[in-house]
C-alpha cells in the first residue's frame, strides 16, 4: 500500500467520535515502536516529521524508514510535516514525497497567515497533497520557537469559517488551552471545551486537529527523576479531556513528548540498573518497546481508532 493522505481517515474520525493519532518521529526505533503497536491494534496512523527531525535524521532516511514500515504493517499511514514555517519548507516536504504539510502561520496577522497558508494549498491540492493550517496560538517550545503563555491566544471561533473559506485547508488546528512539552499547565489543568464546541458548529464535519496533546504520565516523570533526571513538575494533558476532544470535532491529536518521555525514562532505568552494558541494543530495544506501549494505550484508551481499518 502507498502513503495514504489524511483526508479518508479524518472522514472515518469525524463520523465515529474518535481521532487519529498524529506521532512524531525522528529515527528507526520510533517509527518501528509506533507501527507495531497500530499494526496489533488495527488502526490507521498519521507519522509526522518537524523541522528538526529532519535536520537531524535527514528527509530520504526518515521517507524510508516510513516505506520501509508500510511493507512490514500494510498499514494506512500518511506523512505529514508538522509545523511547517515557510512555503519553501512545504514544497520541498510536497516534492519528497510526504501526503500531508503543516503549514503553520500561527504567529502572523490574519491576513499574512491567509496568504501564506493559501499559497502552500495551492502547490499541495495541484500535487494531491492535503494541508493543515492554525489559528491562534499554543505556548512552548517548537523548534526554535518559544511562545510564552502570556503570548499564547485561544483561537476566535469568529475568524474559523472566513479562514478556512479563503485558504482551502483540508484541516485546522486550534487553541484551546493544550502547549507543547512536558510542562502544560502550572495549576490545574483546562481546556475550553465552549471555544471547541462553538467551532465545531461552524464549520461542520470539518477535521479540528489538536498540538500539544501529550498526558505526559507520571509514572515516567517519577522514573526519569528517580534514575537521574530533573523533571519536577512535569504535567500534560488529563487523558479524559482527550478523550472528550476526540468525541468532538478533533480528528488529529498530535503526540511527541510522551514518546520522548517514555524513550528516556526507559533508557534512564537500563542503564542505571545495568552499568555495565554498552551495546546501544540493550537499551534501545527496551526503549523501542516502552514506545509501542505507550502508542498502544493511547490507540486504544485515549484516541479509540483501534479495530477501524
Ligand atoms: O511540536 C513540536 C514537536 O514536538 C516537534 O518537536 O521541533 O523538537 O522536533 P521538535
Ligand atoms: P506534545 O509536546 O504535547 O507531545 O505536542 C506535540 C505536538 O503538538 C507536535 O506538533
Ligand atoms: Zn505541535
Amino acid at each position: 500500500m502507498p502513503l495514504v493522505t489524511t483526508t479518508e481517515m479524518f472522514k472515518k474520525a469525524y463520523e465515529g467520535g474518535y481521532a487519529i493519532g498524529a506521532f512524531n518521529v525522528n529515527n528507526m526505533e520510533i517509527v518501528q515502536g509506533i507501527t507495531e503497536a497500530a499494526k496489533e491494534e488495527k488502526a490507521p496512523l498519521i507519522l509526522q516529521v518537524s523541522a528538526g527531525a529532519r535536520k537531524y535524521a535527514n528527509h530520504t532516511y526518515l521517507m524510508k524508514l516510513v516505506e520501509a514500515a508500510i511493507e512490514e504493517t500494510n498499514l494506512p499511514i500518511a506523512l505529514h510535516l508538522d509545523h511547517g514555517d515557510s512555503f519553501e519548507l512545504c514544497k520541498s516536504c510536497i516534492d519528497g514525497g510526504f501526503t500531508s504539510v503543516m503549514i503553520d502561520g500561527s504567529h502572523l496577522p490574519f491576513e499574512e497567515n491567509i496568504k501564506l497558508t493559501k499559497q502552500v494549498v495551492d502547490y499541495a491540492h495541484d500535487h494531491g497533497v492535503v494541508v493543515e493550517g492554525e489559528l491562534g496560538r499554543l505556548a512552548g517550545i517548537e523548534d526554535d520557537v518559544n511562545v510564552s503563555a502570556e503570548d499564547a491566544t485561544y483561537t476566535d471561533p469568529d475568524e474559523v469559517e472566513e479562514f478556512v473559506q479563503r485558504t482551502g485547508v483540508d484541516s485546522l488546528a486550534i487553541a484551546i488551552g493544550t502547549s507543547h512539552g512536558a510542562f502544560k499547565f502550572k495549576g490545574e489543568a483546562k481546556l475550553r471545551f465552549d471555544i471547541l464546541e462553538e467551532i465545531g458548529k461552524r464549520l461542520p464535519e470539518f477535521p479540528i486537529v489538536l498540538h500539544g496533546a501529550s498526558s505526559v504520565p507520571q509514572e515516567y516523570v517519577e522514573m526519569i527523576n528517580k534514575y537521574g533526571g530533573q523533571m519536577p513538575g512535569a504535567k500534560g494533558v488529563p487523558e479524559d479531556m482527550l478523550r472528550k476532544a476526540a468525541s468532538m470535532a478533533v480528528c488529529k491529536i498530535n503526540i511527541d513528548s510522551d514518546l520522548r518521555l517514555a524513550m528516556t525514562s526507559s533508557v534512564r532505568k537500563f542503564i542505571a540498573e545495568n552499568p555495565e552494558a554498552f551495546d546501544p541494543r540493550q537499551y534501545l530495544g527496551p526503549a523501542r518497546e516502552a514506545i509501542k506501549e505507550i502508542v498502544r494505550h493511547k490507540i486504544v484508551n485515549v484516541l479509540g481508532c483501534n479495530n477501524t481499518i
